[in-house]
């Protein structure tokens, strides 16, 4: 079941749809881009579909409203390359929730309706997190009692009501520290790890055919916090509570994919939840050189080939296809260059990596 955006909220979209900007999936700057390199009659629309044809559900990317006036952009992100895409941001509480009981669906709406039109699956992102969480929840001491409400009420609000959205929610995330503790936020600290089966208990009620997900980083090889999360994983099993994947986040550093990430995906998925990428980006030390950027086609080909070889990882999302609009700059000094799409749209050797992968 999907929502169906009002028509009017479909408009803005569709004239930017129409064509494909004039360089896409073109090679026209030399090393930075390998698109030459690609099969013949591959270079546009490519990775949904070869994604599809190993079994997966789909390839996609992240995506962020203020993006969605850049045309050159949409022409790539609405195009066939992609069959899912995830909010960024504007389903997390501060952007839907930023006062009580006061809900603002509008960003969300916007995504949601570039994917009907698109015919692209959206992973819902997220719903409860101790990040991008308006002060009202974090400082208000609500009792247990008051918080078990808060979390129902917002959780009833933005998924039953509102963005039904047919596929996954990222219902909870990051709920781990790296030692494999939970992180001490206001949710923990008020309702200790019930807040977990709280949280995927009010979504399953609100959606019941929705893929609930709990979203880390860290656990994408095996060590203490990997293990956390499948101790987690257990424990919700055994009581019955609605938990269907796991999102392994995939924010790498070049050079440092986890050596077992195949096998650590194996010991989720043989505790009987799927697995999918969730966050895919792969940052260097700035600046770029071929060579560095040689070694990030080899690091994207390991995780998309990884996902490829085990069957309960169902799909893989890329945190926005372009580094025009990566949060890595902004968010690790000195890093940058992470997506597989240069900051002027043209594919870069890491997206051939994506293709062997897939192939
Ligand atoms: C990031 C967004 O990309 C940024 O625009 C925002 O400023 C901060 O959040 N893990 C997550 C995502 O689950 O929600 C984060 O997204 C990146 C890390």
């Amino acid at each position: 079941m999907k929502l169906l955006a009002p028509v009017a909220a479909l408009l803005p979209f569709i004239s930017l749809s129409q064509c494909l900007p004039s360089n896409a999936g073109s090679d026209t700057s030399g090393t930075t881009t390998a698109t030459s390199a690609l099969p013949s009659g591959t270079s546009m629309g490519v990775l949904n579909t070869l994604a599809q044809g190993i079994g997966k559900k789909y390839f996609g990317s992240a995506t962020d409203n203020p993006e969605f006036t850049d045309s050159a952009y949409m022409a790539i992100l609405e195009s066939s390359e992609f069959g899912q895409i995830t909010p960024g941001n504007s389903m997390k509480w501060d952007a839907t929730e930023p006062e009580q009981n006061t809900f603002t669906f509008s960003g969300g709406d916007a995504v949601v309706a570039i994917a009907n039109s698109t015919g692209k699956i959206v992973r819902g992102h997220n719903l409860v997190w101790q990040s991008q969480l308006p002060s009202w929840v974090s400082d208000s001491n609500f009792t247990a009692d008051e918080l078990t409400s808060v979390i129902q009420n917002h959780i009833s609000n933005v998924v039953g009501t509102n963005y039904i959205i047919g596929y996954a929610w990222d219902v909870v995330n990051e709920p781990f520290n790296s030692d494999g503790t939970f992180v001490s936020d206001v949710f923990y600290n008020t309702l200790g790890s019930d807040f977990i089966s709280i949280a995927l208990n009010a979504a399953h009620a609100a959606d019941p055919d929705a893929k609930l997900c709990i979203n880390d980083y860290g656990i994408e090889g095996s060590g203490t916090k990997s293990t956390a999360m499948q101790n987690l994983v257990q424990t919700l099993k055994a009581n019955s509570v609605p938990i269907d994947c796991i999102g392994f986040e995939s924010h790498f550093i070049l050079g440092e994919i986890p050596s077992d990430l195949q096998s650590n995906m194996e010991a989720f998925t043989a505790l009987g939840v799927d697995v999918q990428i969730t966050e895919l980006d792969i940052r260097m030390e700035l600046p770029e050189t071929a060579d560095l950027l040689d070694q990030q086609k080899s690091d994207y080909e390991t995780v998309i080939a990884a996902c490829a070889a085990v069957s309960g990882c169902v799909g893989m999302t890329v945190w926005d296809f372009t580094d025009k609009y990566s949060w890595v700059p902004s968010t690790f000094s000195g890093y940058g260059a992470a997506c597989p799409y240069d900051s002027n749209l043209v594919k870069k050797p890491a997206f051939d990596g994506i293709v062997a992968g897939l192939s």
